[in-house]
């Protein structure tokens, strides 16, 4: 099973075998080296989880034990062990981070306690930092969820480009997380503290949408009441979003690419251009290229807009992102409502992983969140996702026909390694999202060579 697995090093063999079976009898498995150096090597390869040292050893002692410990593993608790009314040691050990000393003589039941309540330190520190993450992931609600090398490279360059004041075209199948990219880059620019505009160019008439651009003066047309700020100003010091910005009427396409190169702004029926200071992100799920050459957009404003071009890739094209982006939102909805559920059933896990989403991550979003509220208990199941889920599964789902398809063993290998990785490297936890029992995980663990992952 998966028990503690402690790392004890000491030169002397005879207190290395004292400890070794006091250890052994708590149920813990445990490491002995009689050397700093071997002790080290153990401690590269397993899975330690509290390293129990001697101070004084020839070689790489303690002290240096203790440090690329701290350097390595910080979340792996140090013993030491120091000799006969050694106080200094024990108080620089202490100052280099041990978590606690042993002075001999010590009786074997403190080194047995010691070693459970480091065992418990630790735990609770690794809950306190999941936490942690939980909450700052719920308190920034643009946080991008991906493992996706691809998308990586694409936030990278969304970083890059952040700090510049290009335009920057996303374009993106629909839920791809267009919007989520643009805020994404406005957080990480010098304007984050401005502000965040986003206007829909193909929800309004061509009046409506360029009064709500460029805003009006006082009687600039009939209706006009007051004097009225159009967006472009309203986004000043910050981002203007201009979604689906293909949807433009032409007159407007004009308009707003004489802002852009002029950075000023003519309200409607004005006289005078106000000067405006925003950068431009533009989004749209068509291709703004073909766009061009079919005429459905003007060449000029997409060579303004296009400075830089980021594509997000569908949801199908990074399968694993799903199980990551399902347990994502899982969290954010049960939170949000208050739910119990914090685990999806294997089989539900696989038909979610099998769908091919042609509403990208907002659909999957939208499965989740409809989950959480069918779910009664901890667990969501496959009876709380849509039906056509598992069906279409199937049919729709191909693999590149260049690959073979994977075994059942590859995928459950597969689904071993995405549950341990979601779960941060807990085991029981991996095991619970997994649906089976800590001692079923070990034994495939075994099997698959996953073992001290
Ligand atoms: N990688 C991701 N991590 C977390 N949430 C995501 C991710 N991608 C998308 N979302 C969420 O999915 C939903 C859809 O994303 P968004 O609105 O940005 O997509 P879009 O491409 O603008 O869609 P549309 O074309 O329909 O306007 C949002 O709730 C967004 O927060
Ligand atoms: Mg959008």
């Amino acid at each position: 099973m998966n028990a503690p697995h402690i790392l004890l090093i000491d030169d002397e063999a005879i207190a290395l075998a004292n400890l070794t079976h006091v250890l052994e009898r708590e149920g813990y498995r445990v490491t002995a080296c009689r050397d700093g150096q071997t002790g080290l090597a153990a401690l590269a390869a397993g899975d330690i989880d509290v390293v129990l040292t001697d101070l004084r050893m020839p070689g790489i002692d303690g002290l240096e034990v203790l440090h690329r410990v701290r350097a390595d593993r910080p979340d792996v608790p140090v013993i030491v062990i120091t000799g006969h009314a050694a106080v200094d040691s024990a108080v620089e050990a202490m100052k280099a981070g041990a978590y606690h000393y042993l002075a001999k003589p010590f009786r074997l039941a403190e080194a047995r306690e010691l070693v459970r309540s480091a065992l418990e330190f630790a735990r609770l520190k690794r809950e306190n930092r999941e936490l942690r993450h939980r909450v700052e992931g719920l308190k920034n609600p643009y946080t991008i969820v991906t493992q996706d090398l691809a998308m990586q490279r694409l936030l990278e360059t969304a970083r890059r480009v952040a700090g510049t004041d290009a335009s920057v075209v996303i374009q993106g199948e629909s839920g791809t997380g267009k919007e989520l990219l643009a805020r994404y880059i406005h957080q990480h620019s010098r304007r984050s503290a401005g502000p965040f505009v986003a206007f829909n160019c193909g929800a309004l008439t061509e009046e409506l949408a360029a009064a709500e651009l460029f805003g009006h003066e006082k009687g600039a047309y009939t209706g006009a009441v007051a004097r009225r700020v159009g967006l472009i100003e309203a986004a000043a010091g910050g981002t203007l979003f201009l979604d689906e910005v293909a949807e433009l009427a032409p007159s407007v396409q004009v308009k707003l690419l004489r802002a852009l190169q002029e950075r000023e702004v003519l309200r409607l029926g004005a006289v005078t251009p106000v000067p405006v200071d925003v950068r431009v992100i533009a989004a749209s799920n068509r291709d703004l290229r073909q766009l061009v050459e079919s005429g459905g957009m003007r060449a000029d404003l997409y060579f303004r807009l296009n400075v830089v071009n980021l594509a997000l890739p569908p949801l199908r094209e990074r399968r694993d992102d799903i199980p990551l982006l399902a347990y994502h939102f899982l969290r954010k909805f049960a939170a949000a409502m208050d739910r119990p559920v914090c685990t999806i059933a294997p089989e539900a896990l696989t038909h979610l992983t099998e769908y091919d989403y042609p509403g990208n991550v907002r659909e999957l979003a939208n499965f989740i969140e409809r989950g959480v509220a069918l779910a009664e208990g901890e667990v969501l199941g496959k009876e709380h996702l849509p039906q056509h889920l598992g069906r279409l599964a199937v049919r729709v789902y191909a693999p590149p026909l260049a690959t073979a398809p994977k075994t059942l063993q590859e995928q459950e290998r597969e689904l071993i390694l995405q549950a341990l990785q979601l779960a941060g490297g807990n085991r029981s936890e991996a095991a619970r999202m997994l649906g089976i029992d800590r001692v079923s995980l070990w034994r495939k663990l075994k099997k698959y060579g996953l073992y001290g992952r």
